[in-house]
């Protein structure tokens, strides 16, 4: 008889954003009357910019014709998009990335969770507190997180790194040592960022303790102050201690479309194994490539036109989260995130636990958010907001809220 992957069954409840949206639809069927408005899971929704349309359009002309027609796409992403990531995302940022460094997939979801796989079982993960669920999820999946505790809502074999109001929401260096440190800035769900000095102190001490760090930059767009690093390869010392994961989605709207990339320098080597090879050899062996056509749209996110649509793109969504800020903190709410990132966490009212406070929120204001607690032990107590939604939605449900 066959047996299953047990690790799979220790996961308690579904996944984050598949509990909340269900919720979420059950409370529209009951209420067809209310409009709900959804500041939930992190999706966009602004169109995609003309300069991406028309990239899309010509390259479904290019795969219409003989002489254009491309069939599977390089393993690890074409040259003319990894050399364009490497010039823009990091060259000119003065980090010392090669475009066969950079590994092109369908996202930062699939290879934040696919990465652990070229990693020991044994090894011991630090992660923030709260955190991005997939971290923490794709290691149980692994068997590599240990036992839960039904009551601490916490894994054995994993380090937890609390990030709370005392610290801006910023991890301090564990007193366990790990092996695999995951960080994530600017922050889901916290919306924190972290300055480079800060940055520069975990890339010194995973340096010094032989850990790798698994910096996920998926926010880096929404970066608006001046020390704040949008790639961790700013800090000296990078190069043999972190990968990094990028994404197009929350940058240019490629949630439906699907692209993101991860850079495994080839310096990062332990034993002289290098994780390059590795991730190369995972890469050709389970992926086929993104399509042509969505790489040729990333390629166009790189654009003069490109990039200046969606820097307005990102002022559009920034302006929603000022809003959203400015909004709950005049309704006496304690707020923090919203500068660096698309993301509002807030302190829930008279101390309400984050899932009756969305409870709350959806039936008096019809505005859907997501509990802190989904986020970790530490996320109790808050709840996290987006500002990906229209600017007139944004506006109504701050108005919603205010009125609760
Ligand atoms: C979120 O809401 O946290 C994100 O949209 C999830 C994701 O990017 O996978």
């Amino acid at each position: 008889m066959f047996k299953v992957n047990k690790d799979y069954l220790k996961l308690p409840g579904s996944y984050l954003f598949s509990e909340t949206g269900r919720r979420i639809r059950e409370f529209e069927a009951a209420h067809p009357e209310k409009k709900v408005i959804r500041l939930s899971i992190g999706d966009v929704t602004q169109p995609l910019a003309p300069a991406i349309i028309e990239a899309l359009h010509d390259a479904v002309d290019e795969m219409g014709h003989e002489e254009t027609f491309r069939g599977y796409a390089p393993d690890l992403g074409y040259e003319f998009l990894r050399s364009t990531i490497a010039e823009h995302d990091y060259r000119a940022r003065g980090c010392e990335i090669a475009p066969d460094e950079i590994f092109v997939s369908d996202g930062a979801k699939c290879d934040s969770g696919n990465i652990q796989e070229i990693f020991d079982k044994d090894n011991k993960i630090a992660v923030c507190d709260p955190v991005y669920p997939v971290y923490v999820d794709s290691n149980v999946m692994a068997g590599r997180a240990g036992t839960y505790d039904r009551e601490k809502e916490t894994w054995s074999n994993v380090i937890y790194m609390p990030c709370t109001s005392a610290t801006n929401f910023a991890p301090e260096l564990p007193r366990e040592t790990p092996d695999m440190i995951y960080l994530c800035f600017p922050n889901n769900p916290t919306g924190a960022a972290v300055t480079k000095a800060q940055l520069a102190r975990w890339v010194d001490y995973a340096n010094q303790k032989g850990a790798v760090i698994i910096y996920d930059a998926a926010y880096e767009a929404y970066i608006s102050q001046e020390d704040v690093p949008h790639s961790i390869y700013e800090c000296e010392g990078a190069r043999t201690c972190a990968i990094e994961l990028r994404s197009f989605s929350k940058n240019a709207g490629f949630t439906g479309l699907r692209l993101g990339y991860t850079v495994v320098p080839k310096d990062l080597k332990v034993n002289d194994v290098s994780l390059h090879s590795l991730w190369a050899r995972r890469h050709g062996t389970k992926y086929n490539g993104a399509p042509y056509i969505v790489q040729r749209a990333g390629e166009a996110v790189y654009s003069a036109k490109g990039e200046a649509q969606l820097k307005q793109q990102i002022a559009y969504y920034m302006k929603n989260a000022a809003c959203i800020l400015q909004g709950l903190r005049d309704a006496g709410y304690r707020v923090s995130g919203g500068v660096n990132a698309p993301y509002i966490w807030l302190e829930t009212p008279k101390g309400m636990g984050s899932w009756q406070f969305f409870d709350e929120l959806l039936e008096n204001a019809g505005v859907a958010g997501t509990p802190g607690a989904g986020f970790g032990p530490n996320g109790e107590g808050y709840f996290r907001l987006t500002a990906f939604g229209s600017y007139e939605n944004t506006v109504e449900a701050v108005r919603r809220i205010k009125e609760m």
